[in-house]
């Protein structure tokens, strides 16, 4: 399905090819107008239009940035905390624990930088509304293109993935950790899951373990309930990957999973509804810090 008359394609930028658009609040460009179109200095439709032709993303795309949190980066995160708007600092600044204000700020950097890489906003402009669930969407009024986004965060890692228009789940987890006992989190699975648990060889257990929590989160936050979706009102398949509803309130056929090893301590799954007839299309790309910082002035000063 087209986003409008002729334009069928989005084009964001890949972190893969030559890193992020360095950015700065007064003068963020969207990386196509950063190649000199001459639009770039036309009013907020006109690039919005601009984009629309040059942009390079269709229905069926979904894009997933990671960023690992490394030990010692706590000044370069710090950093990031410009590109926040004032409730995400006082949401930051409300966690007890220092790493967890981190990686929110880290999160939050990354989501904001990778959704002006699609729409020329600069990156600290986003405006965000929250569901009934807590789930965070883009204001609706703030821009005509039907981003749609998820994040997550845990111990070393920061991920956010975006697509077009279709409900996204996304879930990440430090695996370098035991697996809980199969008899204490048995209720959050089916009976099925629990009989590939508990039949598993342990090494296989402690990876299966991560995978199916990993997606159950990843399509509780797709559907936008969260953990108020009880865990065993649906199971997974892994070959092939499939969702199953044991009392139907779900239709399997219309959702889309992946799983991933962002790296070697950490297990990714993305859920996404898939009404349509072909089959979506995943890009899964790791960024650094520094590709999200402002572009220094020219005395080395950043605006943001
Ligand atoms: C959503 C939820 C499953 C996340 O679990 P988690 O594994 O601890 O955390 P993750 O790092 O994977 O994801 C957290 C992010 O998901 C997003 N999120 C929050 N609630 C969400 C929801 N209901 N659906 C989808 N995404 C949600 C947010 O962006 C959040 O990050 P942020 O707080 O930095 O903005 C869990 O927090 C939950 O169930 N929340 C719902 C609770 C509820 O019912 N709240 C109602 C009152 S607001």
């Amino acid at each position: 399905m087209a986003l409008g008359r002729g334009a069928t394609t989005w084009q964001g930028l890949s972190p893969a090819g030559g890193g992020l658009a360095r950015c700065r609040d007064d003068s963020y460009r969207a990386p196509t107008l950063a190649r000199g179109t001459p639009s770039s200095r036309a009013s907020s439709h006109a690039l919005l239009l601009t984009v629309r032709a040059e942009f390079n993303m269709s229905d069926f795309d979904i894009q997933i940035w990671f960023l690992p949190i490394e030990e010692g980066r706590e000044l370069a995160i710090e950093q990031h905390a410009s590109l926040l708007d004032t409730a995400e600092h006082e949401k930051a600044g409300r966690f007890a624990f220092e790493r967890d204000r981190r990686h929110y700020i880290a999160a939050h950097a990354l989501l904001r930088v990778m959704l002006s890489s699609f729409v020329p906003i600069p990156p600290r402009r986003w405006r965000f509304k929250t569901g009934p669930f807590g789930r965070p969407e883009i204001e609706p009024t703030f821009t005509t293109v039907p981003l749609r986004f998820n994040l997550s965060h845990t111990r070393g890692l920061v991920a956010c993935c975006v697509t077009l228009r279709r409900d996204v789940g996304l879930d990440v987890e430090a695996v370098d950790r035991p697996v809980p006992d199969i008899n204490e989190i048995a209720m959050y699975f089916t009976q099925m899951e629990q009989v590939l648990l508990r039949s598993s060889v342990p090494a296989r257990r402690h990876q299966l373990f991560f995978e199916l929590w990993t997606l159950k989160e990843a399509y509780v936050k797709a559907i936008g309930k969260g953990l108020t979706l009880p865990l065993d009102s649906f199971g997974f398949e892994l070959d092939p990957l499939g969702i199953d509803f044991p009392d139907r309130h779900d239709d399997g056929r219309r959702w889309f999973f992946h799983l991933a090893r962002p790296t070697e301590q950490h297990q990714l799954a993305l859920a996404a509804r898939n009404n349509l007839a072909t089959t979506p299309h995943v890009s899964c790309s790791r960024v650094s810090l520094p590709s999200l910082l402002p572009i220094p002035d020219q005395d080395g000063a950043t605006t943001q």
